[in-house]
């Protein structure tokens, strides 16, 4: 089949070459020359595993193009993937200014009969828009294609993308059309072996589950941050409270990691938007905002429990940061909560020794030039002589520390872990001051620990 897909970001890019990489003809269209321009040279301008390889073996066979030139990916091929980003407004809601000037495109270019599909995360009654904006750039050239939008929300992880599309949970088409059916269903065929994974709904319904699903992640993981604040002032230990509820399969093991919060391109931005989108049709949603509350205060947790170490006070005070990226096996510092951590130790007179496996370059473009930041080569170079040790992103190389080193060459003994990698029994043992999230026994300790070793 042939494809066209409007956006090379994140989302398109990975659709894209894993369409092509089951002998789809896809045409990618982005605005962005330079973009373009790279990705014609088959370099990969994000980090994700697999991508890469599928990228330049699909360019080589000629399946996977790309181009800025509107014109032709509109008259490539029927179906037509909208892929581009969807920022938030200054209030939370969900800039759609791309998509519809993509439907814009499309009406201006428009030679037959198209299927509109709705990859990016959209609030809900956006396909109308899209399909009303069509209609009227048709109309403005004095032509009337027949045409129909659907919703196909993506469910994509950074870091596991291509494996999430390849293998997916479930595949969400929101259409009324039954042609649109069939040619969707023919268009993942190739991913939708085994069981049918396809599920069919109306358009609003569709763009609606998107929301909802993040949405009740979210929820999840603000509410074992919750837990894990109850926990602590207890004395009690959240990893053994988690491990008791998730043993009940109503609740499941899965995504209920308490931690330093929720970062990246989607929660964040998609709680609120929903937040947004109720409020605009009359509903408080008071749930979501109690999520994003709670996200937000649980982003401040590290820094408090550094400040608590240092009676208050952190000026002068170098503080080692493992793990920049919101989570593992990504770049991605988009809302990341080490982000706010080294803004706040900046605030505080502090400054910050940092390593990340993948995030180098972006830490780079975000902060270079900071004086109060130095991009570290490894995590013992971030730690060698730091006056204490925070933890921001479980990656796997951060699982097992040498505790004895780390007692050894930070200055202070403090291990402040926002991911809770660690057993506080066995830090505690190598003369380290352990603070983990919702630990409460260590935490206990900690507070009636004998004083620190203090800068010579
Ligand atoms: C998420 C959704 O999982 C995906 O389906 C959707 O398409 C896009 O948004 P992503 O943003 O890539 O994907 O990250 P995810 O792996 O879901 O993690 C999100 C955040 O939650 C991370 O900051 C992670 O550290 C945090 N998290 C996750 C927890 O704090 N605890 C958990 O138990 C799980």
């Amino acid at each position: 089949m042939k494809l066209t897909i409007f956006g090379t970001g994140y989302v398109g890019l990975v659709t894209a070459a894993c369409f092509a990489d089951v002998g789809h003809e896809v045409f990618c269209v982005d605005i962005d020359a330079t973009r373009i321009g790279t990705l014609q040279r088959g370099e990969v301008p994000i980090f994700e595993p697999g991508l890469k390889e599928l990228v330049v073996r699909n360019a080589e066979a000629g399946r996977l193009v790309f181009s800025t030139d509107a014109r032709a990916g509109v008259q490539f091929a029927e179906l037509i993937f909208i892929a581009v980003g969807t920022p938030p407004n200054g209030d939370g809601s969900a800039d759609l200014r791309h998509v519809l000037d993509v439907a814009r495109t499309i009406g201006e270019h428009i030679d037959g009969y198209k299927i509109v599909v709705g990859k990016s995360t959209v609030p809900v009654g956006t396909a109308d828009r899209v399909g009303a904006t069509i209609t009227e750039t048709m109309a403005a050239r004095g032509v009337a294609h027949v045409f129909d939008v659907c919703s196909n929300p993506e469910f994509l992880k950074e870091g596991s993308a291509v494996e999430d599309f390849t293998k997916p949970a479930r595949i969400i088409v929101g259409t009324g059309s039954e042609i649109v059916r069939k040619k969707l269903h023919d268009c993942y065929a190739p991913y939708n072996r085994n069981h049918d994974k396809l599920m069919y709904m109306d358009v609003r319904s569709a763009e609606l589950t998107k929301y909802a699903a993040n949405a009740m992640l979210a929820t999840k993981i603000s509410f074992m941050n919750e837990m894990a604040n109850i926990a602590e002032r207890l004395g009690a230990d959240i990893e053994e409270v988690r491990k008791g509820i998730g043993s009940d399969p109503r609740i499941g093991y899965q995504f209920i990691y308490p931690g330093c919060g929720y970062g990246g391109s989607c929660f964040p931005k998609d709680v609120r938007a929903l937040a947004s989108i109720a409020r605009e049709a009359g509903f408080g949603a008071d749930l979501m905002q109690a999520v994003e509350r709670v996200n937000d205060a649980q982003k401040d947790v590290m820094f408090q429990k550094l400040s608590q170490a240092f009676d208050g006070n952190l000026e002068g005070r170098t503080i080692a940061l493992w793990g920049l990226a919101f989570k593992p096996n990504t770049d991605d510092m988009r809302e990341a909560p080490s982000r706010r951590l080294m803004e706040a130790l900046w605030g505080a007179g502090a400054s910050v020794r940092a390593f990340d496996p993948e995030a180098m370059p972006e830490a780079r473009r975000l902060y270079g030039g900071r004086a109060d930041l130095v991009l570290a080569s490894s995590p013992q170079q971030a730690a060698a002589g730091a006056d204490a040790l925070a933890i921001c992103t479980e990656w796997k190389q951060f699982r097992v520390a040498d505790f004895a080193w780390l007692k050894a060459n930070l200055i202070n003994p403090v291990i402040v872990d926002g991911r809770n990698l660690y057993d506080p029994e066995q830090v505690r043992q190598h003369g380290l001051l352990y603070y983990a999230i919702g630990r409460g026994d260590s935490v206990n300790r900690a507070a009636s620990a004998p004083a620190r070793r203090e800068v010579a």
